[in-house]
């Protein structure tokens, strides 16, 4: 199982730098290369200097839609790429809803990534109000679409189904919601692309993810992993649920 650490506006870059090391040494055993770490854009630096020559993958959790110019403030996917991450994350639901994300925006920066050599983790996820409508697998369904816009059959992605209302709430998703969320984003894929497209894309579940509900979670056909943000702050927990799921 794949364990990605969505970490937010959390750890500075001395933070990050003991996070990683006690990281490396509590992985040292276990499979680094399904472990994915996304510090906020000013610590990539630091995880670069310290992930350097091991297993462990790290991305940025935000790119412009543009790669140079005059855009004060924006984060360039050039640059992301210059510190050799592996991932970048892209439309979760924080900037979706904070910031205004389109989907032709998630378009973009799936392409801007993909032209970088790097990996989009393009996360979906309905409200609790789509969901009580009825209407989960219609958005899920337009927001997946949306973001493959510009992707072609050869390339790699990776999913992230976060239900918008499991985000930090405590209140995850069961196990049948999850199974037949991914079964239906499995399919999509296979009619969009085709059955290699689909069989090599990892689907994550996010949303309150602990290590208590790991294990039951990991056990969904369909789940390839997990995007954690807060049990994924402390080591010892984002250990414990790639422990717990594996
Ligand atoms: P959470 O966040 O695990 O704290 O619910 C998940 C995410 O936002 O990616």
């Amino acid at each position: 199982m794949i364990c990605a650490g969505n970490w937010k506006l959390n750890k500075s870059p001395k933070e990050t730098e003991s996070f990683l090391k006690k990281l490396l040494i509590a992985a040292d055993q276990l499979d680094q290369s399904k472990f994915i770490v996304f510090p906020p854009a000013l610590s990539l630096a630091k995880a670069s200097e310290i992930l350097n020559g091991s297993k462990i993958n790290y991305g940025c959790q935000n790119i412009s839609t543009v790669n140079s110019g005059a855009f004060t403030g924006e984060t360039s996917v050039d640059h992301v790429k210059e510190l050799n991450c592996d991932f970048v994350l892209i439309g979760h639901s924080e900037r979706r809803s904070l910031f205004a994300e389109t989907d032709d925006e998630v378009a973009t920066k799936v392409r801007l990534t993909l032209d970088q050599g790097l990996k989009p983790m393009i996360c979906i996820g309905e409200t609790l109000k789509q969901r009580e409508a009825g209407e989960t697998k219609n958005i899920l369904k337009s927001q997946l679409l949306a973001s493959l816009e510009k992707v072609s059959s050869t390339e790699s992605i990776t999913v992230a189904y976060e239900p918008v209302w499991a985000i930090g709430t405590g209140k995850v998703a069961g196990p049948e919601q999850v199974n037949d969320v991914h079964n239906f984003l499995r399919d999509i894929l296979i009619k969009k692309f085709d059955e290699s497209f689909a069989a090599k894309t990892p689907l994550l579940y996010g949303g309150s993810v602990k290590p208590t509900n790991a294990a039951e979670l990991a056990k969904v056909e369909n789940v390839d992993g997990f995007l954690i943000g807060g049990a994924s702050l402390q080591v010892e927990s984002f250990i414990q649920i790639y422990r717990n799921s594996n």
